[in-house]
């Protein structure tokens, strides 16, 4: 009997080249890591692999591999790093994409513009902390007793559900050349916001009560750091992977702004 080897699954060794770091600002080296994959693995699958046996390719013993994860599913954002130069989401990345042949290397590096905890672990306070400069949520604490605010109207809300599955991983800031690595807290509140926080910031526009805070919004997207500082470069949206239209939210926002000053400029407005 002949076997089927084209539905026959192949698990294949493959080579996991992997940068680390030990501690916030500890320097960094490589280390290799034989492994052998079933199809249909992921890169988390392969990370989870090394810590079971957590021995280099030359044989030596070495701690596991850190890293983040929580949904498995891309939707937490909490996986992001760079596989073969790429920046994006551990979980959704296939083996058979990446290293589709026997003998084939992946290398994984932790994003470049946040600071490494360990490993491929990175900090990702500065892309919250900029969702709070846009203040990208409804204010409805204290509404309760006022009952239910105005209806949505579904014409908005079919642009808002795609804004809205935005899963803060920071692809999008890796990717953009407008936003730099920046350690000190200080100048984080002069420093570019990045495509995420300026769709998120169209997003809450769009909302029927969170609109409220629009004019407080755009006064941040029209300062230091705001809508003016992004080159146009496009990378974000290529990055992204929900697909949201990042480009049409940095046009929409960049209108909003010039019309908002021009308001503020005759009429002082809110
Ligand atoms: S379009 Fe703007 S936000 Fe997007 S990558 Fe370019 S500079 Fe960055
Ligand atoms: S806009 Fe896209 S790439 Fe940027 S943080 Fe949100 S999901 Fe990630
Ligand atoms: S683990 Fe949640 S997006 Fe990858």
């Amino acid at each position: 009997m002949v076997a089927d080897t084209a539905s026959t699954p192949r698990v294949r060794k493959i080579t996991l080249r992997i940068r680390r770091q030990d501690a916030p600002g500890k320097p960094a080296r490589w280390e290799s890591f034989n492994i052998e994959v079933p199809p249909g693995s992921n890169v988390i699958a392969c990370l989870q692999a090394i810590a079971r046996h957590p021995k280099t390719s030359n044989g030596q013993t070495t701690a596991p591999v850190v890293f983040d994860s929580g949904c498995l599913e891309e939707v937490c954002g909490a996986c992001t790093m760079q596989v073969n130069g790429k920046v994006r989401q551990s979980c959704s990345c296939l083996v058979d994409s990446v290293a589709p042949n026997d003998g084939d290397t992946i290398t994984l590096e932790p994003m470049s513009k946040f600071p490494v905890v360990r490993d491929l672990l990175v900090d990702r306070q500065r892309l919250f902390h900029n969702l709070k400069r846009v203040k990208a949520w409804v204010p409805i604490d204290g509404t309760y007793d006022i009952g239910p605010g105005p209806k949505e109207d579904p014409a908005h809300q079919a642009v808002r559900y795609k804004l809205s599955e935005c899963m803060s991983c920071g692809c999008c800031l890796e990717a953009c050349p407008q936003f730099n690595v920046e350690e000190n807290e200080e100048h984080w509140d002069r420093a570019f916001v990045g495509a995420h926080a300026i769709s998120q910031a169209r997003l809450f526009n769009e909302h029927a009560t969170g609109k409220v805070l629009k004019g407080a919004r755009l006064d941040v997207l029209m300062g230091q750091g705001g809508v003016n500082d992004c080159g146009n470069a496009q990378n974000c949206v290529k990055v992204c992977p929900k697909e949201i239209p990042l480009t049409e939210s940095i046009a929409a926002i960049g209108r909003a702004v010039t019309v908002h000053a021009v308001k503020r400029y005759f009429m002082g407005a809110k």
